[in-house]
């Protein structure tokens, strides 16, 4: 399906090689022009809406999170104006999407806490700001607050409003900002003892709020396969799974730590090949491991190098290859 879409498109970047513009501009000016006739296309998104960008940023930090990749992406993305709805189904700290801002969105993710953060925050921001200005920082409030999830069914005896506001009080003043349960499900990472750490992010959090309404989020909590229920053509989905492991070994099977194994890998790439069927255009980042280069032969490849702070094993630690496969 992609790159040489039909013989007209061919015969558009021959000549336009010929005269020296580069294959894959002039795909892309060929590929506007197509989603502007489309009757789809009618009354949807175009750019002098977009042009007003809110200072939104990630409110959490996640761990595999793309903000520091964010320059190297930019010019992997589809023109806006080329894609209609935007679909970010392993959301994390978002920063694909904070980039974007575009309307309308549909952002989803497995982590319940993460999800239920971004609805409280898109519906009720101000009572959130309001709990966490509430939230006298100490080590004992810390590991008070830590503990609500040791009991079971701790969810239905708290209100959204406290649990998001748990969800950033601790990112914000936990050891390098790192989200980690353990296998019951329990946070577990120690405090740190950060000089005056912003848990409130008043402004931060209004503006994301303002950014979630303006572009019409709609927030889930749900497993990647479920972009295939919504997604259609000209859609544009970006896919930021849990990384796959860097040690090859013969018939690996085993899981990685969050338990998003090589089936999983597999059933991902399924997924994006329907998308790409369908005819929407699909960006996916992972570790550049031979097992991801085999599963997406085919596609385009795009090498970025990303640095790693967070990661127990030294094989981890420094600077990793991503590599980023494009249906367009
Ligand atoms: C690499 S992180 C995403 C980082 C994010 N793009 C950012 O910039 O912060 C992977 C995310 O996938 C989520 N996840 C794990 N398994 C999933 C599944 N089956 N479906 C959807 N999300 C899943 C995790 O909760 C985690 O937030």
């Amino acid at each position: 399906m992609y790159a040489y879409k039909n013989m007209t498109t061919f015969a558009i970047e021959s000549l336009a090689s010929r005269f020296g513009f580069s294959p894959w501009i002039i795909a892309s000016w060929w590929e506007i022009f197509q989603f502007k006739n489309e009757e789809e296309a009618a009354g949807f998104f175009s750019k002098k809406e977009n042009q007003e960008l809110i200072n939104a940023q990630p409110f959490v930090k996640w761990v595999g999170g793309k903000r520091q990749l964010i320059t190297q992406f930019k010019d992997l993305f589809p023109n806006p104006q080329s894609f209609n709805n935007y679909f970010e189904p392993f959301l994390g700290g978002g920063a694909v999407y904070f980039n974007l801002q575009k309307k309308k969105s549909y952002l989803s993710d497995m982590n319940a806490e993460l999800i239920n953060t971004y609805q409280v925050i898109k519906n009720d921001h101000k009572k959130l700001i309001k709990y966490l200005k509430n939230i006298e920082h100490s080590k004992e409030k810390y590991l008070e607050i830590r503990a609500w999830d040791r009991v079971t069914g701790w969810q239905e005896q708290y209100t959204d409003i406290e649990r998001a506001a748990r969800f950033i009080y601790l990112n914000r003043t936990c050891f390098n900002w790192l989200h980690r349960v353990n296998s019951r499900g329990e946070f577990n990472v120690p405090m740190w003892a950060y000089k005056n750490p912003d848990y409130v992010q008043e402004e931060n959090i209004t503006n994301v709020s303002k950014l979630l309404n303006a572009t019409e989020a709609e927030i889930q909590v749900e497993s990647f396969e479920h972009v295939l229920d919504k997604a259609e053509k000209w859609d544009f989905i970006y896919f930021d799974p849990p990384y796959d492991v860097l040690t090859d070994t013969a018939n690996f099977t085993s899981y990685n730590k969050d338990d998003f194994g090589r089936d999983m890998q597999t059933r991902l790439a399924e997924v994006f090949r329907t998308l790409d069927a369908r005819g929407c255009k699909v960006m996916l980042s992972n570790h550049n491991t031979p097992f991801i280069r085999e599963l997406y032969d085919g596609f385009r490849f795009e090498i970025v190098q990303a640095r790693r702070a967070i990661n127990s094993n030294a094989t981890g630690r420094g600077e990793v290859e991503e590599i980023v496969v494009l249906n367009y």
